[in-house]
């Protein structure tokens, strides 16, 4: 089915990285990905978190296309090696509960966060919070002055999470992904 899509240009204005009520747990360790055994326990991540937490946000349908084009080994493998972004793991006693993944946007200064994902037995405990820290941290060192990042409209609690992380909505934009689906998200903004 046809989808009209539209697009929205990035604004830019200062926002504050709130602190957190709670302070960094240090059970926590996040460290990058680098081997192909480590893309694979991320892809399994991925997929078990996505059919647990986007029916109801998009269709079955779409989850499994979007984990098809965003999640195949071939895929995580290329934007390692080919694409420049970069895989954070969320460590928990050695085990991965989370990851994110970020790279440069074609907007000069922005660093896009691509991806960002806990296991929802593992939420709550400041996972997020680490991962956009360390994305934050390499922003700052690589001379980018802000994150942007995309979410679904409908889901919720991601930007619930992002605006106490300090991002805020920066306008809406919708995407025609192939296969007759359609992105249909906010763009999210953090000012470094
Ligand atoms: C969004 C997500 C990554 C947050 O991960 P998390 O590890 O639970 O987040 P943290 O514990 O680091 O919390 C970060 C901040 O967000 C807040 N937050 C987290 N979950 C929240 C919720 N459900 N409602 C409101 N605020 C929430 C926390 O209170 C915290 O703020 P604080 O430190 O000031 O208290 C996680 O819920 C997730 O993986 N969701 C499913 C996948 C997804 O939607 N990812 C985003 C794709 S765009």
């Amino acid at each position: 089915m046809p989808y009209l899509c539209g697009q929205v240009l990035l604004q830019t204005a200062r926002a504050e990285w709130p602190a957190s009520s709670r302070p960094m747990s240090d059970e926590i360790r996040i460290e990058p990905a680098t081997e192909d055994a480590q893309l694979s326990e991320i892809q399994v991540l991925a997929h078990a978190i996505w059919r647990e937490h986007y029916p109801g946000i998009i269709s079955p349908e779409q989850i499994e296309y979007m984990l098809q084009a965003g999640y195949s080994l071939e895929v995580l493998r290329r934007d390692l090696t080919r694409d420049g972004i970069r895989y954070d793991r969320a460590l928990i006693d050695g085990a991965l509960v989370g990851f994110s993944a970020y790279g440069p946007h074609p907007d000069a200064g922005a660093l896009m966060l691509h991806k960002l994902y806990v296991d929802a037995a593992r939420r709550g405990r400041g996972c997020a919070r680490k991962l956009v820290a360390s994305a934050a941290q390499y922003a700052r060192t690589h001379a980018f002055d802000r994150i942007v990042l995309r979410v679904n409209k409908a889901n919720q609690i991601a930007i619930a999470a992002y605006e106490r992380l300090g991002f805020s909505k920066r306008g809406p934009i919708v995407s025609d992904i192939g296969g007759g689906f359609c992105m249909d998200d906010y763009w999210m903004q953090l000012d470094l």
